[in-house]
């Protein structure tokens, strides 16, 4: 007993991060309590502060210290934190209804299939709820596989589509489980443009032989692919636009082999890129369109759109989940569809983002650390480089982290781990602007004094 005092007692002065530990209340032994490394943000570099307020670009620390948020919530806050008219949807809906479970419908559900159908790029559209990206993404996949009744997927270098993968495979209904996604021996990986590197191997014509290649071989080998799956821009591996030609290349492709092609936009989407769809810039229409992230402008909210014919392959209840079609994150993706139709954030995106875009290519013409900016809208990057002009994660983790001393959040990784991501939300007032390009060029100017 007497050691178990101790031990609550030294918990209780223990100095390192708070939120980590916490004085047992009950039972016999003193308990120690901490989010998983797996998730835990303060473990991220540099470590997140601890944020209890937002409003727009801004993030407000415990202390009351502003933060300008370049990460826009993962891209998942478009129209800014705390949207006043998605605030207020979300009150009045919590009001009424909360959750009704995805097997009894919902009104609002029913009025977000219609909004979002009239804002997808489909004729005769469908809408298959889900709750985050990864979920999203298994869904399309398995819409893919019934519709074609093939097996093999084809996905790119660098591309992420999510961490999740499994549940199905432990489900013990074999009728569930044959509707796997898919099966981590029968993807593929083909080459993806590296447009701001120099050379072939990165380039859109060197990309597509080698995904003809590629699709050839498997059709020799009679398993040809149910679908290629591609982000526009590829975003956590390093902002990594693929290109009109090579997306355009890549339908063509598919089409000649019978294969659907799957656009994750759920980073590049609702008008991050400077229109409603990255697809819809470049007159692109995929077979299937996976969304999330900025749907609910903060609320969990998922989709896969398509055309009636293609999603209704999957037979009823073969991909519901619990929280699917949340009345809660139906109300507020309504709200954000509303916004996004009267005042076309996208054009903000376009306008400002160019403006980050030259201001960054001036820094790289005048500043030997960094280079390869690239992106468009407000979905940017760069590179930190070293005096031999080698990518430098020890820099770009520096820049960060004198960013955030500045006030200014961002995340740096990428394949390299030397890319400096910028992803803020679409709206910023003009005084948060000067305050973005004034902190970007201190943290600049600060590392390169390093
Ligand atoms: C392009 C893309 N696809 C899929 C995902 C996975 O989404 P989620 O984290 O909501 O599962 C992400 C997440 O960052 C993403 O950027």
């Amino acid at each position: 007993m007497k050691n178990s005092q101790e031990l609550r007692s030294r918990l209780r002065t223990f100095k390192g991060r708070g939120e980590r530990y916490a004085p047992a209340t009950s039972g016999p032994f003193p308990k120690t309590v901490h989010e998983a490394a797996s998730t835990d943000a303060l473990r991220s570099w540099p470590p997140s502060p601890v944020f209890v307020q937002a409003q727009g670009c801004r993030l407000f620390s415990r202390s009351g210290k502003a933060y300008f948020d370049g990460t826009g919530g993962s891209g998942a806050v478009n129209l800014g934190h705390q949207h006043p008219r998605v605030v207020a949807a979300i009150i009045q809906q919590c009001q009424k209804l909360t959750h009704t479970g995805w097997n009894l419908q919902s009104q609002v559900r029913t009025e977000l299939v219609r909004e979002l159908g009239a804002f997808a790029p489909y004729q005769d559209c469908a809408v298959l709820f889900t709750v985050t990206g990864s979920e999203a993404i298994e869904a399309a996949l398995k819409v893919a596989r019934a519709y074609t009744g093939r097996d093999t997927v084809i996905a790119f270098d660098r591309s992420y589509h999510g961490k999740t993968g499994g549940s199905l495979l432990v489900t013990w209904r074999e009728r569930f489980r044959k509707y796997s996604p898919v099966a981590a021996e029968t993807v593929s990986f083909a080459p993806f443009p590296l447009l701001h590197l120099p050379g072939p191997a990165g380039q859109p014509a060197y990309c597509l032989e080698a995904l003809q290649n590629l699709v050839a071989a498997a059709w020799s080998a009679g398993c040809p692919p149910a679908a290629l799956i591609l982000e526009p821009i590829q975003a956590a591996e390093g902002i990594l636009p693929g290109g009109r030609d090579f997306l355009a290349g890549v339908l063509q492709v598919a089409r000649k082999c019978g294969s659907l092609v799957i656009f994750d936009e759920i980073y590049t989407g609702f008008g991050r890129c400077g229109t409603p769809f990255y697809g819809s810039r470049e007159g692109l229409t995929p077979d299937l369109l996976v969304v999330g992230k900025s749907l609910g402008n903060g609320l969990p909210v998922s989709a896969v759109l398509g055309p009636a014919r293609v999603l209704n392959v999957l037979p009823p209840g073969f991909h519901t989940s619990t929280f699917a079609g949340h009345p809660l994150a139906c109300r507020a993706a309504l709200a954000v569809l509303e916004v996004m139709e009267q005042e076309k954030p996208w054009q903000q995106a376009a306008a400002l983002g160019l403006r980050v875009f030259q201001f960054l290519q001036d820094q790289e013409n005048r500043s030997e650390v960094i280079a390869g900016v690239r992106g468009e809208g407000m979905m940017l990057g760069f590179d930190c480089v070293d005096q031999g002009g080698q990518p430098s994660a020890s820099l770009s983790r520096a820049l960060v982290e004198e960013a955030l001393a500045r006030g200014l959040v961002l995340r740096c990784g990428g394949f390299t781990g030397a890319t400096v991501k910028l992803t803020p939300p679409l709206i910023i007032p003009a005084e948060d602007m000067d305050f973005l390009l004034a902190a970007l060029a201190q943290a600049i100017a600060a590392i390169r004094k390093r």
